[in-house]
């Protein structure tokens, strides 16, 4: 019965996909989980962190980081996010402009939950890629957020429909609802899919060109989750970041989870100058400041290159592991299904023809659970969009979690499964 003490937030909040996806795994003991997005279990980096934890607990500094820290973070891991994002993007001079604007948060997922507590109200628009990560979705739903979609291309987000919705938002008199464009810019969770350069410049072009529509700034959210796990030799694409001009209207989510230990949680965030108070406030009142010891964990991993070295490992490991999934996919998959070997990330996004589903209720996401066999279906990542339907023949598939070794079985139940439902 509904409960009237729970307020509208509380009300609207869906239950979570990931905790569907996991209550899915326990139900059947021995699953091999394509589903996790969780980071590689075998190399988790236990002896930088021991080795870390040793030296910071006999340190001068063992006592300061077993108290509460400061709201906007540590002033050391600040000053290095800023030199490492100055490094990646090129910047010659400003990390100390960059270090101000910066803030460590609980992983890169709460920045982004606390953007969209800084941005919207109930009934406001953001623009999201279609497909694009499931778990951001649960956030806008629950702050009644209302999400306009557009499609991918080989380069990231579609920029000749996005031109188009912002077209059609301003006929609408909708624009001054608008508040946001998400960009998951680097092999995005879902599709593996990287946002080009001119990509990046094109939208923010595109929302500087209807800003006096909306009257108001509109931002683009660039989550970076996956951007250190480039495989070796893969070129970096420079972020929104790179271009001083970007500055007042780029908000850039980023993480040292995945590329280091995921139950670190330590990520970050870099904001326009008047949206860092905010988030900054917002902050404060959430939890004042993320885990101490935490952050000086990463801290002292990057100072002593740990980070570092560990990253190229990870980079190492999963490419091998992507090796083993593509392979699989080449020799098991029924030739109807497509999909891209990505370039880093944790993803494999696979198309099965148009007609038949992957979805959650269909015949073929049950059939891989007899099997023993879970992913996630695609249609999870699509935001509710009345515009359009939500296509159903689509997986995410992830050499993320998964043992190097269960992989090549898992994706042979997956085709098994495929088989038994007539796929061909
Ligand atoms: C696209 C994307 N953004 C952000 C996050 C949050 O990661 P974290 O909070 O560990 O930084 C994830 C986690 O899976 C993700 O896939």
């Amino acid at each position: 019965m509904l409960n009237k003490a729970i307020s509208k937030l509380g009300t609207r909040t869906p239950s979570p996909s990931i905790s569907w996806l996991m209550q899915k795994s326990l139900e059947k003991p021995g699953l091999v989980s394509l589903a996790a997005g969780f980071t590689d279990n075998f190399s988790l980096p236990l002896d930088h962190v021991q080795s870390a934890m040793s030296s910071i607990l006999s340190s001068q500094n063992a006592k300061p980081s077993l108290q509460y820290g400061s709201t906007v973070g540590d002033p050391e891991l600040i000053r290095l996010t800023a030199e490492h994002l100055c490094a990646s993007d090129n910047i010659s001079s400003g990390a100390s402009d960059l270090a101000k604007r910066t803030i460590i948060t609980n992983g890169s997922q709460q920045l982004l939950y606390l953007t969209v507590e800084a941005l919207f109200d109930e009934g406001d628009i953001i623009i999201t890629e279609d497909p694009t990560y499931f778990v951001f979705l649960g956030i806008l739903q629950g702050h009644a957020v209302q999400t306009r979609t557009v499609p991918l291309t080989q380069n990231g987000i579609d920029v000749i429909k996005l031109e188009a919705l912002l077209e059609e938002l301003k006929r609408s008199g909708s624009l001054p609802r608008l508040k946001a464009v998400y960009l998951v810019s680097y092999f995005q969770n879902p599709t593996g899919i990287s946002t080009s350069a001119e990509t990046k410049d094109r939208v923010i072009e595109l929302l500087r060109k209807f800003e006096p529509d909306a009257g108001h700034p509109l931002y683009v959210i660039e989550d970076a989750a996956y951007r250190e796990l480039r495989f070796p030799g893969t070129p970096d694409i420079p972020s929104l970041l790179a271009k001083n001009s970007n500055s007042d209207r780029v908000i850039y989510a980023g993480t040292y989870t995945k590329p280091f230990a995921t139950g670190a949680r330590i990520g970050y965030g870099v904001l326009p100058e008047d949206l860092f108070t905010v988030v900054y406030n917002l902050k404060g009142n959430h939890d004042f400041g993320s885990s101490n010891l935490l952050q000086q964990l990463l801290r002292h991993a990057i100072q002593e290159g740990l980070y570092q070295d560990h990253l190229k490992t990870l980079q190492a490991t999963y490419e091998a592991k992507t090796r083993v999934m593509i392979g699989a996919i080449q020799e098991h998959f029924p030739k109807s299904v497509t999909w891209q070997p990505p370039l880093g990330g944790l993803y494999v996004w696979a198309g099965l023809p148009n007609q038949t589903s992957a979805g959650k209720e269909s015949k073929l996401f049950n059939q891989a659970l007899e099997e023993g066999v879970i992913y996630v279906p695609g249609e999870l990542c699509y935001a509710p969009d009345a515009t359009r339907s939500v296509p159903l023949h689509e997986m995410r598939i992830s050499f993320g979690g998964a043992e190097k070794a269960k992989i090549q079985p898992g994706i042979q139940k997956l085709s098994v499964a495929m088989n038994k439902i007539g796929i061909l």
